[in-house]
C-alpha cells in the first residue's frame, strides 16, 4: 500500500509581508526588503514559488540535544537563499506532546521549547526576510492534541463549554454498564478504529490519526473562531502563510453511516497494513462542507493583504486527491477563493516514470483548474524519497535531475522537501524497537513508518553529517559520508549544483517564470518534451528521457526554424544545434532557448 493516499492532507503559505512592512514597525517582522513595495511581483510571489519543505526536528541542532531547533535553521538561511527558495514551509513547531512529533498540538500559540522561542520563532522570520525568504506555517485544523486544555475539558464531563469541540458519540448498543460498540466501522489512517471510548464521559470519540489526535467539530462555530484568530496571530507576527494539514478530514457524514469496505476483483475484501478491512472513504473525507471553512479562511488570510502587510498571505493545501476535478475544486468557485496552492498529488505519486502519464497529469494542470496556479511536488515528510519511488538503482542521479528538470521547470510553484537537492536517500529502521513513528510500530513490518524519510539532513561528511554534536534522534545513515552538502557545494556535477541550476532557470527566465506549458511530440512514449513562452520573449524547451537508454528526439516548433542554444543539459552530453536532434543519453535532460533565426 501506498502511504501516500492513506495519509495525509493539507497546508497554507505565508507571504512575510516583509516587502512594505515598516523597519521595526512590530517586534519580529522583517524589516523591509530591497525589492521594495508591493509591487505586482511581490503580490504574485507564489505563482512562480520554490517552496522548501523543513522538518525541524531534523534539519539542524543548534543545543546538542539531537533534536533540530528553530535557530539551527536561522543559522543555515544562507544555504537556503544560494539553493534560491522563495519561502519555508516549516512543518510544526508548536508545544506538542510530540506523538505524531508536532502534528499533536498542545499549543497554538507558541514554540516547543524543544524547538525554541517565540523571540526564537521571530528571529527566524526576520533573518529570513532579509535572505526575501518568507516563512509559512503548518496549521493542523482537523484534530489536537489530546493534552490540548480544549480537549481536557471537553473529555472532563459532557456538559463542559467545550463538551461539543470535539466528536462525542455513544458506542452502539451501549447501556449503563456496557460501553457498547463503537459507533461504526470507520477507521483511523493510523490503524484500527477510529473510535475512542472514555471512561470519564461513557463515550467514544472520534480520531482520523493518532488516538491522542481527537479530531475537532467543525459543526461548532467556536471551533471556526478559535482557528481564525490563531491564523491571525501568526499572520501578525509575519509569516506568508500557512499549509493547512489533512484539511479533506474536517468533516464526517453526520449519517455516521458504515464505510463501506472494498473488495478485490475476486471479491475478497482488502486489507490493509494494519491488518484492517480497506474502506471506501467517501463519509470520512473530502466533504463538500470542507469548501465553505476555506472560503471563511481564505477571506479571513485575504484581509490581511492590505495596509501595514501588502503582498499576498497565501495558502497551501494538503489535499490527496482522486483526481483533476477534485483539485480544481479546491481553488475555490469564482468570487470565492479557497486555496492559493492546493498540491497536486497527481502529478507527484505516478510513482513510474510513465512519459504518457507524466504528460497527461501535467496537461491536466495546464488545461483544467483555470487561471490557477498548480502546486507541483513530489516529496514530503510522509512518503518514501523521490528516489525511493522512481528510482532504478543505477541511474538514480539521473532519474533525480530528471524528475527536479520536471518539477522546475513546469507552470507553477514548485515544492520540495530537505535533503532532495542532495539526492538523500529513504532510510527505514531495520529493527521493531528503532522505530520512533507510531505508525511503524503498527504496521510493522509491512509498514515500517515515516522514519526513513525524516532522518538528519546531511551537512557534511563528519558523524553526526553536521547535524548536531549530541545523539540525533533518528540515526544518520551511511550514505551520508557521500551525500551531504560538504561534498556537493563544490561539485559542478552534484545533485545540489542541478537543483540550483534549474532553480536559478526558472526565477530568471521569463518563459520559465510565467510561461504556459506546451507539450510537443505529444505521442513519443520515452520522452517527454515541452515548451514555455512569456508574451514578448523567445521560446524555451525542455526535453527529458524517461529511458535508460540514449534516445534522440526531433520537434518542430511553427515560426522557428529550429536553432538551439544550450540553457542546461546532463553532464557531458554534447550541444544539439538543432531542434530536428536532440540527443539524450539515459535519463538525460537537454533545456534550451529556440532561436528565431
Ligand atoms: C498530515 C501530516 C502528517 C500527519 C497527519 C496528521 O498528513 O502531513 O505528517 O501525521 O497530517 O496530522
Ligand atoms: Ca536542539
Amino acid at each position: 500500500m501506498h502511504r501516500t493516499k492513506a495519509i495525509l492532507r493539507a497546508a497554507l503559505v505565508l507571504y512575510l509581508g516583509a516587502a512594505t512592512l515598516t523597519a521595526g514597525a512590530q517586534p519580529g517582522h522583517p524589516a523591509r526588503h530591497p525589492a521594495g513595495a508591493s509591487s505586482a511581483g511581490e503580490r504574485d510571489w507564489w505563482k512562480n514559488a520554490v517552496i522548501y519543505e523543513i522538518y525541524p526536528r531534523s534539519f539542524q541542532d543548534s543545543n546538542g540535544d539531537g533534536i533540530g531547533d528553530l535557530n539551527g535553521i536561522t543559522a543555515r538561511l544562507d544555504y537556503l537563499k544560494k539553493l534560491g527558495i522563495d519561502a519555508i514551509w516549516l512543518t510544526p513547531c508548536y508545544p506538542s506532546p510530540q506523538v505524531d512529533f508536532g502534528y499533536d498540538i498542545s499549543d497554538y500559540k507558541n514554540i516547543d521549547p524543544k524547538y525554541g522561542t517565540l523571540d526564537d520563532f521571530d528571529r527566524l522570520v526576520a533573518e529570513a526576510g532579509k535572505r526575501h525568504i518568507r516563512i509559512l506555517m503548518d496549521l493542523v485544523m482537523n484534530h489536537t492534541s489530546d493534552q490540548h486544555p480544549w480537549f481536557l475539558q471537553s473529555r472532563s464531563s459532557r456538559v463542559n463549554p467545550y463538551s461539543d469541540w470535539y466528536m462525542w458519540r455513544d458506542g452502539k448498543g451501549e447501556t449503563a454498564t456496557d460501553q457498547g460498540a463503537p459507533p461504526n466501522n470507520w477507521e483511523s489512517l493510523f490503524g484500527h478504529s477510529a473510535w475512542q471510548w472514555d471512561a470519564a464521559t461513557r463515550q467514544y470519540y472520534y480520531h482520523r490519526f493518532y488516538i491522542q489526535q481527537p479530531d475537532l467539530n467543525w459543526n461548532n462555530p467556536k471551533v471556526h473562531d478559535a482557528f481564525k484568530e490563531i491564523i491571525s496571530f501568526w499572520l501578525k507576527r509575519g509569516v506568508a502563510g500557512f499549509r493547512f494539514d489533512a484539511v479533506t478530514a474536517l468533516y464526517e457524514d453526520p449519517s455516521l453511516a458504515d464505510e463501506e469496505i472494498l473488495k478485490d476483483k475476486d471479491g475478497q475484501p482488502l486489507v490493509n497494513a494494519y491488518g484492517d478491512p480497506v474502506l471506501n472513504d467517501s463519509k470520512t473525507d473530502n466533504l463538500p462542507s470542507v469548501h465553505v471553512v476555506m472560503q471563511e479562511l481564505r477571506a479571513h488570510t485575504d484581509t490581511f493583504s492590505l495596509a501595514a502587510f501588502p503582498g499576498t498571505r497565501v495558502l497551501i493545501g494538503e489535499t490527496y486527491l482522486p483526481n483533476v476535478a477534485e483539485l480544481a475544486k479546491m481553488y475555490g468557485p469564482a468570487g470565492k477563493p479557497e486555496f492559493h496552492l492546493p498540491m497536486d498529488t497527481q502529478v507527484a505519486f505516478i510513482n513510474k516514470l510513465d512519459v504518457a502519464a507524466f504528460r497527461a497529469k501535467l496537461n491536466d494542470v495546464e488545461t483544467k483548474i483555470g487561471d490557477n496556479t498548480p502546486l507541483l511536488l513530489f516529496d514530503n515528510h510522509d512518503n518514501p524519497r523521490v528516489q525511493a519511488r522512481y528510482g532504478d538503482g543505477v541511474h538514480d542521479l539521473d532519474i533525480q535531475r530528471a524528475l527536479a528538470a520536471v518539477l522546475f521547470l513546469s507552470r507553477g510553484a514548485a515544492q520540495f522537501y530537505y535533503g532532495d537537492e542532495l539526492g538523500m536517500l529513504t532510510t527505514p529502521p531495520t529493527r521493531k524497537e528503532d522505530v520512533k513513528d507510531p505508525i511503524g510500530i503498527t504496521g510493522w513490518p509491512n509498514e515500517k513508518g515515516r522514519d526513513g524519510e525524516r532522518t538528519p539532513m546531511q551537512w557534511d561528511a563528519s558523524a553526526n553529517a553536521g547535524f548536531s554534536r549530541g545523539r540525533p534522534w533518528l540515526p544518520v545513515p551511511p550514505s551520508a559520508a557521500a551525500i551531504n552538502v560538504a561534498a556537493e557545494s563544490p561539485d559542478p556535477d552534484s545533485l545540489l549544483a542541478w537543483y540550483e541550476n534549474v532553480i536559478r532557470l526558472k526565477k530568471t527566465i521569463p518563459a520559465f517564470a510565467r510561461g504556459r506549458n506546451t507539450m510537443l511530440d505529444t505521442k513519443n512514449t520515452k520522452v517527454l518534451s515541452w515548451m514555455r513562452k512569456a508574451p514578448g520573449g523567445p521560446p524555451v524547451l525542455v526535453a527529458v528521457n524517461f529511458t535508460a537508454e540514449p534516445q534522440t528526439v526531433s520537434l518542430s516548433v511553427p515560426g522557428f526554424n529550429g536553432k538551439l542554444k544550450t540553457l542546461l543539459k546532463t553532464p557531458g552530453a554534447a550541444d544539439p544545434d538543432s531542434l530536428k536532434a536532440i540527443q539524450l543519453g539515459p535519463f538525460g535532460v537537454f533545456v534550451g532557448k529556440i532561436l528565431q533565426r
